[in-house]
């Protein structure tokens, strides 16, 4: 599809593909061309507004609403930030490893891609990941499904979509309220605490924070797992043969865990060599863009030393993925710990996650010594 048309309108969705590095670059980079703001292109699309669960958060936001909502909490993600906490992170790592340390075989996505993240992204929070269970329903009801929607999918989802906002917006105006007078460090506190923020926008970024950071994490984990052991490069990963980092951003590159972005256009637009009117809704495919071999030799290859990789696996642009740093650290200490415990992972069949914006697999089940 990217060679033989780079930019295609697809009639039963009404969307326009954009599959090429270059295209999806320029979508993701061009801000005001290509708005963020999906909020408002559903609710023209669907009638479904303040149930987006990004309603009012900066993934949604263009210029200058963007940088507020961004700025008050950019610090706290920044890779020097990130590295202070990587003794704790290590330390939840090395929890989940005890638990399954004795077993035979084991689900990389339930024993430990998923538990990993999750309390993470609950312990910056401050918020008890006891409750991760209910984390992942909410995920699994507001992240985990195409984004691509015919009318019908998103009217019979969107009864479970509102229930869910609704008991997360209510989880965490609770917790802001508790936390308004608070002087601790957490995430939570920071959101309470701050003037630049309305009401609805701390919900809205605490809800953003549990969602993003999850789903797509444990994604990048269990593929990575996958990728090591179908290319048969887990040992040399594990002696340190193969860089872990590079192989990680050649996972991110290879099985990308976010696939696909959502842009609208403003004005009218050549792209591809296609005209585009204002107001056309853009899906910018991130995953085939990382495959484009104008941009990387030998591109439907997995090779784990690969250097330059200008993989785009985290977005480009304004957007660029506030969790990078966070992810990839978790990415790092989480294969170390599994590749350290067990000398023998072996991948067992598993079934497909049938999703189109997100790449993962439901089950990674292993057998390991
Ligand atoms: C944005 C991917 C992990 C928080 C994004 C975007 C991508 C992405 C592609 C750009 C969205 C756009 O341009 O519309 C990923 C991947 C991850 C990951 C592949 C894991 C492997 C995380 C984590 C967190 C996080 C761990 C938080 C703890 C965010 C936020 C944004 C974002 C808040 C919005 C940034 C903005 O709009 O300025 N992510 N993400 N992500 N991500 Fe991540």
């Amino acid at each position: 599809m990217r060679q033989e048309a780079p930019v295609h309108y697809d009639e039963q969705r009404k969307v326009w593909d954009v599959f090429g590095h270059e295209d999806v670059d320029r979508v993701l980079t061009d801000y005001e061309l290509f708005t963020s703001d999906m909020v408002s292109t559903e609710a023209a699309r669907f009638g479904d507004d303040e149930d987006h669960p990004f309603f009012r958060t900066m993934i949604s936001a263009d210029p200058p609403e963007h940088g507020r909502l961004r700025g008050f909490v950019a610090d706290r993600f920044s890779p020097g930030m990130i590295r202070e906490y990587r003794p704790r992170i290590e330390a939840v790592a090395a929890e989940f490893i005890d638990r399954v340390a004795d077993a035979n075989r084991i689900d990389i996505v339930d024993d430990f891609a998923y538990p990993l993240p999750v309390t993470v992204i609950a312990e910056l929070l401050g918020i008890p990941s006891e409750r991760r269970d209910q984390f992942k329903a909410w995920s699994d009801t507001l992240i985990a499904r195409p984004i691509e929607d015919t009318k019908a999918a998103v009217k019979e989802t969107q009864t479970h979509r509102k229930r869910a906002k609704q008991e997360m917006r209510e989880y965490f105006s609770t917790l802001l309220d508790g936390r308004a007078d608070s002087e601790d460090d957490d995430l939570v506190t920071l959101t309470a605490t701050t003037d630049e923020l309305t009401r609805e926008e701390k919900t809205g970024f605490c809800t953003l924070l549990l969602l993003a950071g999850n789903v797509t994490t444990t994604n990048l984990i269990t593929n990575a797992v996958w990728c090591f052991e179908e290319q048969g490069v887990t040992d040399a990963v594990r002696t340190g043969a193969v860089d872990r980092t590079q192989a990680i951003e050649e996972v991110l590159r290879y099985r990308s865990p976010v696939q696909a972005l959502r842009r609208t256009t403003t004005d009218a637009v050549e792209i591809g060599g296609q005209r585009i009117d204002a107001g056309e809704v853009i899906t910018a495919w991130i995953g085939s863009a990382n495959r484009d071999s104008e941009i990387f030799d030998a591109a439907a290859e997995f090779r784990p030393e690969r250097s330059p990789n200008p993989h785009i696996a985290f977005g480009k642009g304004i957007h660029y993925c506030l969790g990078a740093s966070l992810a990839r650290i978790e990415a790092d200490i989480a294969l170390k710990a599994l590749l350290d415990q067990f000398e023998v992972l072996s991948l067992e069949e598993s079934e497909k996650t049938p999703l189109k914006s997100l790449y993962g697999v439901k089950e990674l089940p292993c057998r390991v010594e």
